[in-house]
């Protein structure tokens, strides 16, 4: 899903938890902000003393996505590709959540918010990371870059960067989502890199405003 907006208050305007899975991270949550508690779930500020479980959730979370397995040829450097993206592109100070599900970490999603720069010293860190999670897969890595650049919207607007769940369909992605539109005030948009997630994000107000096709035989977002 390409360019979607969402405004506060408008449900329609428009962008799973079992068995074990999940993210523990003891001892990384003890410093974290609890936002929201409720039905054992809760919801804790991505800090720099919990970001890299949010690095994980995204890595389970996005194990299968069309457009990750395109870019990274090997899951298991599918972590280290979300963190060269926060380093380079995210990681603004109280943009992003965390949920835990008692001790375990089950979902998360980041946001960039209007008009976000990353420091380029944290872009300057992610350039090796970056080498490690793509290996031969570069270009595809640039291509995905500049083909989304192109389609974000010019005005000021909430970016969703990432969102995941390590299970699907429990509702974790909704909880995340609701708290932060909840919270924030103009557009956002999104770019979903899976069809079946369009849904989810039009319960929200998002609207489908273009495809993405990625060159070389990529996926459509
Ligand atoms: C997208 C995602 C964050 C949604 O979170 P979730 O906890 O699964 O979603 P919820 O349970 O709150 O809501 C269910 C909705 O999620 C979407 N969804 C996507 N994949 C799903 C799956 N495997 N099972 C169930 N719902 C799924 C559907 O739109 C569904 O709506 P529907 O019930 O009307 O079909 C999560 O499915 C996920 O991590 N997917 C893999 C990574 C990913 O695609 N991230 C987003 C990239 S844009």
């Amino acid at each position: 899903m390409a360019p979607a907006r969402h405004s506060p208050g408008a449900p329609n305007a428009l962008s799973r938890l079992s068995g074990n899975h999940g993210v523990s991270a003891p001892g990384a949550t003890v410093a974290t902000r609890v936002e929201m508690s409720f039905m054992g779930r809760e919801i804790r500020t991505i800090d720099p003393s919990n970001r890299d479980v949010a690095w994980q959730v995204f890595a389970t979370a996005f194990a299968d996505d069309p457009v990750m397995r395109w870019v990274i040829a090997d899951p298991r450097r599918d972590g280290s590709a979300f963190e060269g993206l926060d380093l380079a592109l995210h990681g603004a100070p109280d943009s992003g959540e965390l949920l835990y599900d008692g001790d375990v970490a089950v979902g998360a999603a980041q946001w960039d918010p209007p008009g976000h720069e990353p420091p380029p010293s944290e872009s300057m860190r992610s350039l090796p990371i970056f080498a490690r999670a793509l290996r031969g897969r570069l270009p595809r890595g640039i291509a995905l870059a500049v083909s989304t650049a192109r389609r974000r919207p010019k005005e000021p607007h909430w970016y969703l960067a990432t969102i995941g769940a390590v299970s699907q369909g429990q509702g974790i992605g909704t909880t995340l989502l609701r708290h932060r539109l909840d919270e924030i005030e103009g557009p956002a948009y999104l770019e979903s890199s899976n069809i079946a997630n369009n849904p989810l994000y039009e319960r929200f107000g998002f609207k489908v405003t273009g495809e993405i096709h990625l060159p070389m035989g990529g996926p459509t977002l």
